[in-house]
């Protein structure tokens, strides 16, 4: 794992980005792996700029989001589709047709597999944006008695809701997520973790220094052969 410490999130947005975009302009038709939330906000605000500066041109990528919540429809305010499109899709050129979202709403094995087929058949993630939640998920696998595979719907748990319930003002918070195993994860050839904020502190420490476990699962990327972690200090007060 490669720790990295940022003064800002700013400056992570643009240590990701230009990771991001040199991939994008050696090769243009490459895979990312996209995540929501507040984490890689800075990352795509990052990758928009640029595109209006005429530096990367998004046309041919194709990308696979980790997770989406059941019990939503595909384009409420809320869902994670529509995050995509508010905070990078809808600002760059990338082809709607090759943006690949979890259907929270399927039949969970069929889309397990379907979600798995289409990964393989894209060659494989070269790089995959990861944050991390305060109890140590990663994309929506909570902790647990064993790590995952493929996609798969999982209970969110209260630390998840509590996280994130503050962006529901009309209906209450889903349950229920389809997200992206760890399995399919670890697959992915290329990782960068983002986290920020003093909230996050325990569970980067955990991440880093404690033991591989399902109870931590973002623990499992020490197996992994290439990982960049990015913090700013607040995230890294405990390493
Ligand atoms: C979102 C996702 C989650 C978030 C995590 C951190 O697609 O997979 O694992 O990355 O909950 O969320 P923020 O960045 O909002 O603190």
């Amino acid at each position: 794992m490669e720790i990295r410490v940022y003064r800002n999130e700013k400056e992570i947005g643009e240590a990701a980005g230009k990771i991001i975009c040199s991939l994008v302009n050696e090769k243009p038709d490459c895979v990312l792996g996209f995540a929501t939330g507040a984490s890689p906000v800075p990352v795509y605000e990052y990758l928009t700029e640029q595109y209006n500066e005429g530096k990367v041109s998004f046309k041919d990528i194709t990308t696979f989001n980790l997770d989406e919540y059941c019990e939503l429809p595909k384009n409420h305010k809320n869902s994670y589709y529509t995050f995509m499109q508010e905070n990078l899709f809808g600002k760059i050129d990338v082809n709607p047709g090759k943006i690949n979202f979890l259907d929270g709403n399927a039949d969970e094995a069929t889309e397990s597999k379907r979600y798995a087929r289409a990964i393989e058949e894209s060659g494989g993630i070269d790089i995959q944006i990861l944050g991390i939640g305060r109890n140590g998920h990663i994309a929506f696998n909570e902790p647990g008695a064993e790590f995952t595979d493929e996609a798969w719907k999982v209970t969110l748990t209260q630390s998840t809701i509590d996280a994130n319930s503050k962006y529901f003002d009309d209906i209450p918070m889903p349950r229920h997520a389809m997200t992206m195993g760890i399995g399919s994860i670890m697959k992915s050839k290329k990782i960068i973790l983002i986290a920020t904020g003093h909230a996050k502190a325990e569970a980067v420490k955990n991440m880093i220094n404690g033991p591989v476990t399902p109870l931590c699962p973002a623990s499992i990327l020490q197996q992994h052969k290439d990982v960049i972690i990015m913090l700013d200090e607040a995230a890294a007060n405990l390493l």
